[in-house]
């Protein structure tokens, strides 16, 4: 049996650009999933979602891995749970995080000797199967952790301060933001790919202040990248309300994390602003997670032998 756990991600800059090409830097966190495979004579999964053999509606990043990893190594069946804290179609990575953890707990389980660059490409060949579209960066961030940029993969030096996510618990599909986004850019080419330009730019100053550890400027970057996704129409006033209400009780920067339209925004703060940000969140109808940016990517967090 094998316990593998991978970590959900926000987005410090760069959602929507990136899809165009354009950098972004985007942060491991410590919220995580953990995946436990166990050798066994059929197929289960078993997830908050219900218990199921493999099934491609219910559990398709998990069944995907699976049929997946079998062109790599033969196994009869496999037995598969999975826990986690990230809240699920959030803008978090979930989706990233169960399939790299349940490619790295049968990477250990049947000896396949796959790297870390192995693990995340597999895991975005998977996340393409199943939604069709999507960027590297979410299976990169979860498999590598650390704060990284994209697209050169670079890895930046760890936010130290606090970070304080803002769940609005209103779900949204990336697939139609990421939608409207692109028609929006079809009327309005002339505006939109400047846009997208200038979000663009961020993660280049932004990177400089992460080196110097200056937070208060990060967070004034994070505003703008908060406007310009207002622009592009991907904000919900549930996301900007809670927004700022953080900015109002002493965030260093609030903004959207991921596509928008639903989902969570998150807070950077100097650690002793982290009660006051968490209270803000809760009073505008949102849920608060604490957390922090981590370097612990994919992780066999043990491992017995005969099972
Ligand atoms: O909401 P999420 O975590 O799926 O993030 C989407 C980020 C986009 O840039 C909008 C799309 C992408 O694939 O990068």
């Amino acid at each position: 049996m094998v316990i593998c756990s991978a970590p959900g991600k926000i987005y410090l800059f760069g959602e929507h650009a990136v899809v165009y090409g354009k950098d972004a830097i985007c942060c491991a966190i410590d919220l995580r999933t953990w995946v436990t495979a166990t050798k066994s004579s059929g197929t289960t999964i078993l997830s908050s979602l219900g218990v199921t053999g493999l099934d491609f509606d219910i559990h398709p990043y998990i069944s995907t891995v699976v049929e997946e990893m079998r062109k790599l190594v033969s196994f009869t069946g496999i037995a598969i749970k999975v826990d986690s804290n990230i809240p699920v179609g959030s803008g978090l990575g979930s989706s990233a995080a169960v399939t790299v953890a349940t490619i790295g707990a049968l990477n250990s389980l049947f000896e396949c000797n796959l790297t870390h660059n192995d693990i995340a490409k597999l895991g975005h060949k998977v996340e393409m199967k199943v939604q069709n579209n999507a960027s590297l960066t979410d299976t990169y961030v979860s498999t590598h952790g650390g704060v990284i940029k994209m697209s050169n993969c670079k890895k930046l030096p760890l936010i130290e301060c606090g970070v304080v996510i803002g769940n609005t618990n209103k779900l949204s599909s990336t697939k139609e933001i990421v939608n409207d986004v692109s028609m929006l850019r079809l009327e309005y080419p002339q505006l939109i790919d400047q846009i997208i330009n200038i979000i663009g730019e961020l993660p280049n100053i932004g990177e400089k202040h992460l080196e110097k550890k200056n937070y208060g400027a990060i967070g004034e970057l994070m505003n703008i990248n908060h406007g310009l996704l207002d622009s592009l129409g991907v904000n919900v006033k549930e996301l900007s309300n809670l927004v700022y209400a953080t900015r109002s009780a002493g965030a260093y920067g609030s903004k959207t994390t991921g596509a928008g339209g639903g989902g969570c925004m998150f807070s950077l703060t100097s650690k002793d602003h982290v009660d006051n940000i968490s209270k803000a969140i809760i009073a505008n109808g949102g849920d608060s997670l604490i957390t922090n940016t981590t370097n612990c990517g994919v992780n066999v967090e043990s491992k017995y032998e005969n099972c």
